[in-house]
């Protein structure tokens, strides 16, 4: 179990002396299989080796990403540990070599969702909504905004243009997807989203949010569960607006995870069995953000929202394209799969926007 990979990176890290048995493979997602080392006297540590292929394909070894993604990474830890609430390792560090890459970090438990009640869900989402409102309320040292990248010495937002612009085009792409939405060959209710969404982007253009260094890959995957602690791992940040991620985490609890647990990436996670504890951290989750604010709550439920009328436009345009990718049919599975969730996002969205004052 032990490889030579486990046996070279620990001579990296100058601690090949280590015993075997304290060394043990907790776990794997898409791009690392990742390894418990047990120490004494010490934290316990992660050790993280980037896979050779990842969806079927061979990985290429490309530095300036895979500096992107760990110093992404690390700047993600660096504020989260400013927050105070020990949620994410405080040691992380990365090793870069063609023939081995791996990240070490600390340890930060096990748990699952499995193992929690309706309760400590709701706890484990409560913890969660607080600690995104303290990030979201840091002012990130990052220039420009979106998906982060290297720039040989510091990271920055891709896209470097006037604050009001980002806004508003933020704004006019939901008009514009909810018009693709209406012009395709799709049946719902026409009128009653276009008057949730017209009423939502109204007010939404008149509230800017700000500027935060959000998480985009909240799943449970990457979040540790347990009646004791929780801890957030593996994050995958960019600059992006604060209550449209609150909305984020709270669509994928409500309606993404359960909706995608057909798809062959997420199937053996069987999330539509646990549909109701998820829900539970969704609501654990805005009660911790919010801290019952009612008019933050109807912003993160009007975002929310949106996220949905995103997802259908997005199943929409895969539906379209004639050579689905490989990687896309392991994570939305194959046409007919898309072809449903779209209607189950146009149901979803039709039920949320009920409520038109
Ligand atoms: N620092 C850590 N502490 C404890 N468990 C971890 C840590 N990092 C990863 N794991 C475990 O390994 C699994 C996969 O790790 P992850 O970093 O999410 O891989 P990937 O980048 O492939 O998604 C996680 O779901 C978790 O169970
Ligand atoms: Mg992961």
């Amino acid at each position: 179990m032990i490889d030579e990979t486990i046996i070279n990176a620990l001579k990296k890290l100058k601690i090949e002396n280590i015993k075997k048995e304290h060394i043990s493979k907790i776990g794997e997602g898409s791009w690392h299989t990742v390894y418990r080392i047990e120490r004494q006297g010490e934290e316990d540590l992660a050790l993280r080796v980037k896979k050779k292929t990842a969806y079927g394909h061979l990985q290429e070894y490309q530095e300036s990403e895979l500096i992107t993604e760990y110093e992404s990474t690390k700047i993600y830890y660096h504020y989260a540990n400013a927050c105070n609430d020990n949620l994410c390792p405080s040691y992380f560090d990365y090793y870069l070599d063609p023939s081995l890459v791996f990240t070490i970090e600390s340890f930060m438990g096990k748990g699952t969702i499995q193992s929690l009640n309706q309760t400590e869900a709701f706890f484990t989402g409560e913890k969660a909504g607080y600690f995104f409102q303290e990030m979201h309320n840091q002012t990130p040292d990052i220039k420009g905004f979106g998906k982060l990248k290297w720039n040989g010495e510091k990271l920055e937002g891709s896209i470097q243009e006037e604050f009001e612009r980002i806004w508003q085009d933020d704004n006019n792409f939901y008009i514009s997807i909810l018009d693709k939405l209406i012009s395709s060959h799709l049946k719902f209710d026409v009128e009653r989203i276009t008057a949730k969404i017209d009423s939502i982007i109204e007010k939404r253009r008149n509230n800017p949010q700000k500027i935060a260094l959000v998480n985009q890959d909240i799943t449970p995957e990457n979040i540790i569960m347990n009646t004791d602690y929780t801890a957030i791992i593996d994050p995958l940040p960019r600059l992006d607006f604060d209550v449209k991620y609150a909305g984020y985490f709270v669509f994928c609890y409500k309606f993404l995870l359960p909706a995608y647990s057909n798809a062959p990436r997420y199937r053996h996670n069987s999330y539509s069995q646990h549909a109701a504890k998820l829900s539970e951290i969704a609501d654990g989750f805005i009660k911790g953000y919010t801290n019952h604010d009612v008019n933050q709550i109807e912003q993160i439920m009007n975002e929310y929202t949106l996220w949905v009328l995103l997802e259908a436009y997005e199943h929409l345009e895969v539906l379209n394209e004639e050579n689905v990718s490989y990687q896309t049919l392991q994570q939305m599975g194959n046409k007919e799969m898309i072809k449903n969730r779209l209607i189950l996002c146009l149901k979803q969205l039709e039920s949320l926007c009920l409520d038109l004052e």
